[in-house]
């Protein structure tokens, strides 16, 4: 996944291209690039390896009102020089950025060769510069060019263009990632994700598939297959999605520390549930929930609260789904959790489901998942940057927890105000989560373990670790540790217990199994003698001050060891491959 930026505006480009860079490097951070027109009628391309940080220092002022930017988690070919964007065809007609991926690289790739094309990168990117190009020298105007792409192309792309023959238009196409246009005082802007756009633009316009054109300072001209379509711009008030750290040294601990805020809003969000869907699930035979990594931990969650409402309930993960699909059973009920509402492997799994019966959940109210399912449940607690998911996290147990209540036939807000204050407590004594994870990062290693809703919070609170600060770590549940984890054990050994609910005796047996064996057992639980207590919650909200925990010890472990906790090493906030 890659963040797409670009305008033809008559503000200042260069402050633009890096401001809106930089919070698009959520999306991806192996490299940054723009590329705008010189004062001589050429194009500029200034590229680098690195952060839009580094781009910055790189960057000369200029004058252009036209110019795109790009910032990079490599897919096809290594983060290098040569294959970051903006990428530029051979005869440098065509210079572009580009989200996505092209499945029929070789196809391509061939055909191009024949036309005398020579490669200088290892991505499928240049490859669409010079089927561009190839299309222009044969005498196509851009739009014909641009409409070629989509019987030509297989895979996805955003693209924002510059061709060096129509200095003042941006051209842009669209194939199943995302890009939005935007509308300003000052001129026409597209991006991968309008909280880019914030400050500039106040209205948008999100793209469809199939969807080609361009902006200039005065008009937006959209075309699909030849035709055009008049784009309708729509007011949108972005300021819960603005980026922007205020005051807090990083993002993830901003947008932990929003939690107890963020469950609050949900009440309403709980409460504004339109009752054909409470209906839904009241009358569905079934309920299976799918998500990929936090949302699939959410999704397992989720569906003990339906079960323990009665409901027969289960959770998938979405690339599990996609490659062996179960039976369907008539009356069932899918729901399709995921943030960014644009990870592929649930936009996948959305395919195979029956029309009518799918529920989105995400954060993201304008994306492909949200508009392409049957029904869509919107979360909307703010601009979630920090790479690794928190308070969508808690955001998606909650409200599914809501809708599962209310079509039990009870209010849906039932403990929200506890687990909301029960929060604000566990981040009062974030400097004790502190201490712990100086002790722990000593070690190299660390186990979490729980039962029932204590151990899929033990499951997210070792994806954070894992991927927040690199750091070996695995959860178990802790029944199974006699069954072959406890050989881990030694002298030392951290282990986090999470003994609360139904499990609170059971695991605080097993923890002692492990101590027994030298593991050095840090207790989260309802008695006061714990070295953490919390405080008991109903049902599954049990496990969230736990998670709020782990998400503060990733955090502060990260911190430790010197890891970049916003942008972890290989990871991007949505996940557009398989
Ligand atoms: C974990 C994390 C990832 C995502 C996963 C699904 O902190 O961020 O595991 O949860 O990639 O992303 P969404 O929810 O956007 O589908």
């Amino acid at each position: 996944m890659c963040g797409i930026v670009g305008a033809a505006a008559s503000f200042p480009m260069r402050d633009f291209l890096l401001k809106s860079l930089s919070k698009l490097q959520y999306r991806g951070y192996d490299s940054a690039g723009v590329a705008y027109f010189g004062e001589d009628g050429s194009i500029k391309t200034k590229r680098t390896v690195g952060s839009v940080e580094m781009l910055e220092g790189m960057l000369p002022p200029f004058s252009s009102r036209l110019a795109i930017g790009h910032t990079r988690w490599a897919t096809n070919g290594l983060p290098s020089l040569k294959n970051a964007h903006p990428q530029t065809s051979l005869h440098g007609l065509v210079t572009l950025v580009h989200n996505g991926i092209i499945e029929n690289e070789q196809t391509l790739r061939t055909f191009l060769e024949k036309h005398g094309y020579s490669f200088r990168s290892s991505t499928d990117t240049e490859l669409i510069a010079d089927f561009i190009e190839a299309a222009l020298s044969s005498g196509k105007s851009p739009e014909e060019a641009l409409s070629s792409l989509f019987r030509f192309l297989q895979g996805s792309f955003a693209l924002a263009i510059l061709i060096a023959s129509s200095p003042g238009k941006l051209y842009f196409a669209k194939q199943s990632s995302p890009l939005v246009l935007g509308r300003g005082e000052c001129g026409h802007l597209v991006a991968s994700d309008p909280a880019a756009l914030v400050g500039r633009a106040d209205s948008f316009y999100d793209l469809e598939d199939g969807y080609y054109g361009y902006v200039s300072e005065d008009e937006a001209k959209l075309y699909v297959d030849g035709k055009e379509v008049p784009p309708s711009f729509e007011e949108r008030n972005l300021g819960k999605y603005e980026i922007d750290l205020r005051g807090y040294p990083h993002f993830m601990i901003k947008e932990i520390e929003e939690e107890p805020e963020a469950l609050m809003g949900l009440k309403d969000t709980i409460q504004a549930i339109p009752e054909d869907i409470v209906r839904l699930v009241r009358e569905a035979s079934s309920i299976c929930l799918i998500g990929c990594g936090s949302s699939y931990h959410a999704a397992l969650l989720s569906a003990r609260a339906a079960r323990r409402l009665g409901k027969r309930a289960n959770a998938i993960p979405g690339s599990e789904f996609s490659i062996d699909p179960p039976p369907f059973e008539e009356g069932a009920l899918f729901f399709l959790l995921s943030q960014s509402g644009e990870t592929v492997d649930i936009l996948d799994v959305l395919r195979l489901l029956p029309k009518g019966r799918t529920i989105a959940l995400t954060n993201a109210s304008h994306s492909r998942l949200a508009r392409e399912s049957a029904h869509h449940l919107f979360l909307d607690v703010g601009a979630e940057v920090a790479v690794a998911a928190t308070k969508t996290f808690l955001g998606e147990v909650v409200l599914l927890n809501g809708l599962f209540l209310r079509a039990a036939g009870k209010e849906g807000t039932e403990g929200i105000d506890e687990a909301s204050r029960s929060l604000r407590d566990v981040i009062a004594r974030k400097h004790e989560v502190r201490s712990a994870a100086s002790a722990i990062a000593r070690t190299g290693h660390l186990y979490f373990i729980g039962r029932a809703e204590g151990n899929e919070a033990a499951m997210e609170c070792a994806l954070k670790v894992k991927e927040v600060a690199c750091f070996r770590c695995e959860s178990f549940p802790s029944g199974e540790l006699k069954h072959g984890p406890i050989a881990l054990i030694e002298k030392g050994t951290p282990l986090v217990a999470f003994s609360v609910g139904k499990g609170e005796a059971m695991v605080r047996l097993n923890a002692r199994e492990a101590e027994a064996r030298g593991a050095s057992v840090l207790f989260l639980g309802s008695r006061k003698e714990d070295d953490f207590p919390v405080d008991p919650l109903p049902g599954v909200l049990e496990a969230l001050p736990l998670v709020c925990y782990g998400q503060l010890l990733s955090y502060f472990l990260a911190l430790e060891l010197g890891k970049p906790c916003d942008r972890p090493r290989n990871l991007a906030k949505s996940v557009t491959v398989r």
